[in-house]
């Protein structure tokens, strides 16, 4: 019989920081978004073992943690980037040529919207007005602004970004 070839010392480490983590929702009530937070700051994200130990906490299934998982914008479920391109949808970017921005993006990174390339570099997100339309069109890159932008100052921008 084989051997089975799971970390367990991992697991079980992450389980204990986990169960550190969720020590404190334990038995209350109204906690359940703030629990889910902090597990997606755990990992970066929501992996299922992730929401199975909310659920465990909270003894409620795993189905209703994860259907407010993927009710909230805020919650991720597939690994992200380091750093998540937010480009502006809003009206004034839109008329300065937020489009071409998009395009320009989506052929440097080799990923469409919502997507992120495979080394977790990058993200990619269409976002509504993040007002500053007065620099249309404008990306944000985490919390720094890029604005005025053509699609020429993609490339240089990303490279800003490792
Ligand atoms: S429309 Fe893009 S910042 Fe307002």
């Amino acid at each position: 019989m084989s051997e089975c070839k799971c970390d367990h010392a991992a697991w079980h480490k992450e389980q204990a920081e986990l169960d550190k983590l969720l020590a404190d929702f334990k038995g209350e009530k109204g906690v359940l978004i703030p629990a889910i937070q902090k597990v997606q700051d755990y990992y970066g994200y929501l992996p299922e073992r992730g929401l199975k130990k909310v659920a465990e906490t909270f003894d409620m299934p795993l189905s209703k943690v994860f259907g407010v998982a993927t009710f909230y914008a805020q919650f991720h479920l597939s690994p992200r980037g380091r750093w998540i391109v937010r480009v502006c949808q809003g009206t004034a970017c839109h008329v300065r040529g937020a489009d071409k921005i998009m395009d320009r993006l989506i052929s440097e990174l080799g990923i469409g919207p919502g997507e992120t390339t495979e080394d977790l570099r990058f993200t990619i997100e269409p976002v509504a007005c993040i007002g500053c339309c007065g620099l249309a069109p404008v990306c944000m890159v985490n919390d720094n602004t890029h604005g005025r932008l053509t699609p020429d100052n993609i490339p240089e921008i990303l490279e800003m970004y490792e």
